[in-house]
């Protein structure tokens, strides 16, 4: 294991280095914006190592940019389709990478792993040196780290441009989580990530306790930092007429979920929603447990009947819809009917915005980041149920005002029971101006005064500087 180790990974320090030097000979430097001429406004390189369909805080930014008259180029894979107003803006310019193929099951994660970075490296650089003209600042998620950040900090250094790091989360501790703490690619991809995170000029983070984090060891970052929450997108609103929520419910649910809508309507049967990536790092089973208390507990025999609907795609889908259509036919959910779906986009937002309650499942992998659902739901008015076993849940979950923590399935069923009952009516009413309340700063607000301002596309009115201090 060791030496297939090494070999892998001077291989690619090697084939770096080598990818590297025959790019070296035609580079450029960014000499600032020119007046005058329009082709040297402001420019900046906006990179995700993913999806940019799936990359809703990196599109965000990228519009942000725009909406202020920079030029943007969007570097990411094309598989799912971009946001829209990404492909009719005029300022942003999306530059596709070519997808890495899936691991064959044939071939060990060790020797994939090499071969897959060298490939990223390979079409990255030659992107950033090649194709694109120098600009003025690289910003790139975090994670995947690997190989992105070597990639950009290298380049931002041979072409004069300044790095800007956006960090979501960590790149090593998901991969604890996928390949257990104790792979030796876990050490080296937090060694990597420690040192080569401290060359970025400026930092963003996703949560207060990640900035606090990233300035202690093992990171020890000294450089300006800025926190900037997740914000909802125009598309999750409230809805406060009862015809529109009328209206919407009748549009989305369709079947014989299309029965209970009376019923919805007049509060006598509530309405649950969650969204979920149905993989292990959900919990899902505390979800269905936590109704199957609901639904039978003794203390709750005369449970609200409830719709709960869970949203989205994912690899233990079909093994939880036979548990769900195992226990309701051992009448272990009475007055529970669950209905998985994956619904389109703009439906899910509008049926956010007509649920009773929200319910998340999130286990933050590195215990400060946060998740985008939640900030979603808030958007829509609904308050939330969360998972709350992690350190930055407060900074969007308060308890009592937009929403309620729990960390077992029990506790859980507690919630449903005493919100979703009629005793639990006032404190739901209250939860829900909260979640209003929270959801109605917007990205535009949030961007323009802290990265807007550092990058000099925003003027603030004092004229000062937002950092934090961490
Ligand atoms: C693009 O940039 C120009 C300034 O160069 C600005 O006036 C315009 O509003 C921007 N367009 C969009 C769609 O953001």
């Amino acid at each position: 294991m060791i030496p297939i180790l090494i070999s892998s990974v001077a291989f690619c320090i090697l084939g770096f280095a080598a990818l590297i030097i025959l790019f070296l000979v035609n580079i450029t430097k960014y000499k600032g914006p020119a007046a005058g001429s329009p082709e040297d406004r402001v420019s900046v390189h906006v990179l995700v190592l993913g999806d940019l369909g799936r990359s809703p805080r990196m599109t965000y930014h990228a519009l942000s940019i725009a909406k202020h008259g920079a030029k943007v180029n969007l570097i990411g894979y094309l598989e799912t389709a971009p946001h829209p107003d990404l492909v009719s803006n005029a300022n942003i310019t999306i530059m596709p990478l070519p997808t890495p193929r899936g691991r064959p099951n044939f071939i060990p994660f060790i020797l994939f792993a090499p071969w897959k970075v060298l490939y990223q490296v390979y079409h990255l650089a030659h992107l950033l040196i090649y194709t694109l003209p120098p600009a003025q600042w690289i910003l790139m998620q975090n994670p995947p780290s690997i190989p992105t950040l070597a990639v950009a900090s290298l380049i931002c250094r041979l072409r004069n441009s300044k790095l800007i790091i956006d960090w979501h989360n960590y790149g090593w501790t998901i991969l604890a989580g996928t390949r257990g703490a104790n792979h030796p690619f876990v050490a080296i991809s937090k060694f990597y990530e420690c040192h080569l995170g401290r060359l970025a000029d400026l930092h963003l983070t996703v949560t207060h306790a990640m900035a606090r984090q990233l300035r202690r060891p093992p990171y020890s970052i000294t450089k300006p930092m800025l926190t900037v929450h997740d914000r909802p997108a125009a598309i999750f609103q409230p809805i406060s007429s009862p015809q529109t929520r009328e209206k919407t419910l009748k549009r989305v649910l369709l079947g014989p979920d299309a029965a209970l809508i009376p019923r919805l309507l007049d509060g006598t049967v509530r309405l649950l929603i969650s969204s979920t990536s149905w993989t292990p790092d959900e919990d899902f089973s505390l979800l269905l447990d936590a109704l199957v208390r609901y639904a039978t507990d003794a203390t709750s025999s005369s449970a609200t009947p409830l719709l709960a609907v869970i949203t989205g795609k994912g690899p233990q889908k079909e093994l939880y819809q036979r548990k769900i259509a195992e226990l309701t036919a051992a009448g272990r959910l009475p007055n529970v009917r669950i209905f998985t779906a994956f619904l389109p986009f703009a439906d899910y937002a509008s049926l956010l915005a007509c649920a009773d309650l929200g319910v998340c499942l999130h286990m933050s992998s590195s215990g400060v980041d946060l998740p985008m659902k939640v900030v979603d739901m808030f958007g829509a008015g609904l308050p939330v149920a969360a998972y709350s076993a992690y350190e930055s849940f407060g900074e969007l979950v308060k308890e009592g005002e937009n929403g309620r923590g729990f960390e077992t399935a029990e506790e859980l069923a507690g919630i449903l029971g005493h919100l979703l009952g009629d005793e639990g009516r006032t404190e739901l009413d209250r939860l829900r101006k909260g979640a209003a309340k929270e959801g109605s700063r917007r990205w535009d607000e949030e961007w323009d005064s802290k990265v807007g301002v550092v990058l000099g596309l925003v003027t603030k009115d004092d004229g000062s500087l937002g950092f934090c201090d961490g």
